[in-house]
């Protein structure tokens, strides 16, 4: 018999990594090279199947708006969410020290064991790197050692391309608890 269980998702990352556009990917399979930014908040559901468990995941995906005039909306996403996915863009290390502001925030203000991703967007654009995955690396493991029970789940990925996107909602599926 096939298992159903649905989850409260939220993005959270500085304006225009692209959290709207790996949202895009992952619901309607498409990408904008214009994509306005967002205003308040967007939301989105979509499903996947975990083959290996024979789960259908329900996710309820609230894509927020990074502009910082929203800030303040953000705990209203976060609060009840099952899964956090904080978004950098693999370009700017701006994105990459908010995406770990948000990690703090969370572990602080989230629902205690929150499924967290950090995930690194625009893949494709390889040659203006900025971020290297040698010290995501590092990040996590001095992360862990703080032992407060986030586990946290890190990838790369390109919204244009679509590689890996798919992988960050299996990934994040399989860490979910159902029963
Ligand atoms: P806010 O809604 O303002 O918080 O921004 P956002 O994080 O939702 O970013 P959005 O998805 O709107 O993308 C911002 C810009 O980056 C758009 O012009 C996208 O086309 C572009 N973009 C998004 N993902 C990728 C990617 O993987 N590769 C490349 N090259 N561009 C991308
Ligand atoms: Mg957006």
């Amino acid at each position: 018999t096939n298992r159903f269980a649905q989850f409260k998702l939220v993005l959270l990352g500085e304006s225009a990594v692209g959290k709207s556009s790996i949202v895009h990917r992952f619901v309607k399979n498409t990408f904008d090279d214009m994509r306005e930014s967002t205003i308040g908040a967007a939301f989105l559901t979509q499903s996947i199947n975990l083959p290996e468990s024979n789960t259908t995941i329900k996710f309820e995906i609230w894509d927020t708006a990074g502009q910082e005039r929203y800030k303040s909306l953000a705990p209203m996403y976060y609060r009840n969410a099952n899964a956090a996915l904080c978004v950098y863009d693999i370009t700017s290390r701006s994105s990459f020290n908010k995406a770990q502001e948000w990690i703090k925030e969370l572990k602080r203000q989230a629902t205690e064991g929150i499924v967290i991703a950090l995930v690194g967007n625009k893949l494709d654009l390889e040659e203006n790197r900025e971020v290297d995955q040698q010290e995501v690396e590092e990040y996590i493991v001095q992360q862990s050692a703080e032992d407060d029970g986030n586990q946290i789940i890190t990838s790369e990925c390109s919204a244009k391309n679509g590689d890996g996107v798919l992988d960050i909602f299996n990934s994040i599926g399989r860490a979910l608890p159902v029963d």
